[in-house]
């Protein structure tokens, strides 16, 4: 597998996709042959945001491959509470750890922590940016139940704007053949603006909706959301947005048989408790799937290699303020060099991908 770091699910090439489906299909039907797979080896799982399912899973993953796990999921109980820099934490983890799962509230610290890391780092989630690990469970997930992504409806409800999972699953399926994507949300939670820009220059067809109702009779996948109440300014702006979607059993009458309902979760109220009952809720399938996933994708990166990468010198950062995004990790940790990638003809900062 050539990855060195997981950052963003497009890092992935098609070849280490399909190895790492395989691989998780085959883990599936043959756990006990991936037992002591990775035995000696060590994960730290260093999460700075709660977690539940992702944090547990890569655990679970690496004690499945008889490794063993370490880390903080309180940043309070570690260093970090005395200030020490996202830099420094990665830099002496790395000297202790074969592989680093990491989440942070900020935008862009998985690309940040990669820079100072010498071992290989998955990112567990950054903010409202991106969580590919969450996106690999997704699509394998839809390839079980839909054999394919190619030709398929996709519906997006709730929180787009911040919905990390949201930006990587939509990324995720530009690779196949005449999706089409919904994008159901109120104006104030839509697709940010890089997403939007991708998604035109991919020629992929989407639609904007402000109503489940609009578009659910047509759809393969219904993705819904959860209002993310940590990720708005305040409370007042939270409950202007809370409780607008919900997929009652009611709705889902106006859905196709083999249309499935997929969540990241947790979920909250977006989705009425009976509708668990219904067999196009595929969430908890999703969960399963996520932990396989995660095993072969910790075997592929550390598993078979276990060689240190060199740790590279950055020059300072040129401004004071790296980028115009207030939660891109360079303007919390201002040691970060300001680095930029092309974007068509445009460039974007490369932690975050805000536009310039
Ligand atoms: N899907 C997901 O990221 O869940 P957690 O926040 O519980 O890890």
């Amino acid at each position: 597998m050539e990855l060195k770091h997981l950052i963003d699910y497009c890092d992935i090439t098609d070849t280490d996709l399909e190895e790492i489906y395989e691989l998780a299909a085959d883990i599936i039907a043959s756990p006990r042959k991936y037992a002591s797979a990775c035995s000696g080896k060590i994960m730290a799982t260093l999460f700075y945001e709660p977690s539940t399912r992702t944090q547990l899973s890569f655990q679970t993953a690496m004690m499945r491959l008889g490794g063993t796990v370490m880390g903080f999921s309180d940043p309070n109980s570690s260093s970090v509470k005395k200030g020490e820099s996202l830099r420094d934490t990665v830099k002496v983890i790395s000297t202790y750890a074969d592989i680093t799962v990491i989440r942070n509230p900020v935008e862009g610290a998985a690309y940040a922590a990669s820079l100072y890391s010498s071992v290989p780092v998955i990112n567990a989630g950054d903010g409202g940016h991106l969580h590919p690990t969450q996106t690999l469970a997704d699509i394998f997930t839809i390839r079980r139940h839909r054999g394919n992504c190619d030709g398929l409806c996709i519906g997006f409800c709730g929180d787009l704007l911040y919905g990390r999972t949201v930006h990587s699953l939509i990324s995720a399926l530009m690779r196949y053949k005449n999706v089409r994507i919904r994008l159901i949300s109120t104006p104030q939670l839509t697709i940010p603006e890089y997403l939007r820009d991708k998604l035109d220059r991919a020629g992929i067809e989407y639609s904007l909706h402000q109503t489940i109702d609009e578009c659910i009779g047509e759809l393969d996948v219904l993705y819904m959301t959860r209002i993310q109440k940590e990720r708005f300014s305040s409370e007042d702006e939270y409950r202007r947005q809370a409780g607008v979607y919900v997929l009652t059993e009611e709705k889902m009458k106006a859905a196709r048989s083999d249309m499935i309902v997929m969540h990241p979760l947790p979920k909250v109220d977006e989705i009425s408790f009976g509708v668990d009952d219904d067999p196009r809720a595929a969430y908890f399938d999703q969960v399963r799937n996520g932990l396989y996933v995660r095993m072969a994708l910790i075997l592929l990166m550390c598993g078979a290699n276990g060689e240190k990468y060199e740790s590279r010198i950055y020059p300072p950062p040129a401004h004071e303020r790296c980028c115009r995004n207030p939660r891109c990790i360079t303007n919390f940790e201002k040691y970060l060099p300001e680095m930029s990638k092309r974007v068509g003809e445009r460039q974007a900062c490369a932690y975050c991908d805000c536009l310039k």
